[in-house]
């Protein structure tokens, strides 16, 4: 009340998700860049920027606050629970499948110049458009063609359910660790409320709001861990999904143009994680090279437009 924190914003780490002290520290330390090494006093709680002194509209680019970081001056176990524990199962379940890796590039040179364009359309319905929503709409229409990999394989392997909606989980780097929150039926979506959804779910995630309704049932995953760095990965499918995507960062890098002349192109890795008892190589490379030439010829989705 002190320091007029809406609760409902503050991811707890106590018992049952309770919030605590410094929860709240460390809530207040984001709004306003401090770190708090854990064995310094509580400093003051003091007032975050109020709403008025921080404009949110969709072109303020302030850099994100300096993470919370913890120095340990002697060896110190923690119990692994929450997002964490989580994501220790999910992966050791992920060890049974039988994952197999394809990596392309893709010259984004045209996305780049036409998201550009498109921005400021955006901005105006105050909605940030990042490149994941074309990613992501590209994926669905190469989903519509490929639909095996938007598919759910029982445990035992004796059952394929080919999932209706695309319900595509986009990995998220949050204060609390990575969590993989779902975007519902993004064939139905045009490009905006996909970007508006991503936000919404991005603001949950940074607030450790998100609920266990938002984060299950995907039919597909995507990480784009290229917004932090790194350029190839090797992503690990979430069962019982059946394949994944991680995309690498964007680079300018020379390349040959259709003029044989060497022109300065936006490249950007893609690895593909693909469950072999039920993908093979072939089908894998169709689908990326069709996902790929909508974002080579971003234009070409308006043929797809409902
Ligand atoms: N290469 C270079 N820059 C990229 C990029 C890429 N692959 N992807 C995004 N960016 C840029 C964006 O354009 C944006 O810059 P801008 O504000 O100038 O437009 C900036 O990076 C930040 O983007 P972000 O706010 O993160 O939005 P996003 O929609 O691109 O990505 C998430 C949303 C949720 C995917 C992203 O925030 C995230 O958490 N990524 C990490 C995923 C992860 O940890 N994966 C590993 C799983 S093991």
């Amino acid at each position: 009340m002190e320091n007029n924190v809406n609760l409902s914003e503050v991811g707890g780490s106590g018992r049952d998700g309770r919030v605590l002290k410094e929860d709240i520290l460390h809530y207040l330390s984001r709004q306003t860049g401090a770190i708090i090494p854990p064995s310094s006093p509580s400093p003051p709680l003091s007032p975050p920027p109020s709403p008025s002194s921080t404009p949110s509209s969709p072109q303020s680019s302030s850099p994100p606050p300096p993470p919370v970081v913890q120095r340990f001056t002697e060896d110190r176990s923690v119990v692994i629970k929450g997002v964490q524990k989580v994501m220790s199962r999910t992966m050791s379940a992920s060890l049974l499948v039988p994952h197999f890796g394809y990596s392309d590039e893709v010259d984004l040179s045209r996305l780049v110049s036409l998201r550009r364009r498109l921005q400021t359309h955006a901005e105006t319905r105050g909605v940030k458009l990042s490149y994941m929503p074309f990613f992501l709409k590209a994926l669905s229409l190469a989903l519509y063609e490929f639909p095996i990999l938007n598919a759910h394989l029982d445990d035992r392997c004796e059952s394929l359910t080919y999932k209706a909606s695309h319900d595509i989980g986009v990995a998220m780097d949050t204060p609390g660790g990575l969590v993989v929150p779902v975007l519902r039926g993004i064939e139905r979506l045009p490009l905006l409320a996909i970007a508006a959804e991503l936000s919404r779910l991005q603001s949950r995630g940074r607030a450790g709001a998100l609920g266990a309704a938002e984060l299950s049932g995907g039919t597909f995953t995507l990480s784009n861990v290229g917004s932090i760095g790194g350029t190839y990965t090797h992503p690990v499918i979430l069962t019982p999904e059946v394949a994944i995507g991680a995309l690498g960062k964007i680079q300018v890098l020379p390349r040959f143009n259709e003029r044989g002349e060497v022109v300065a192109a936006h490249i950007m890795k893609v690895s593909w994680s693909a469950d072999h008892r039920v993908l093979d190589g072939a089908t894998v490379s169709r689908f990326s090279n069709l996902w790929k030439s909508l974002l080579e010829e971003p234009a070409s989705m308006i043929l797809h437009l409902a």
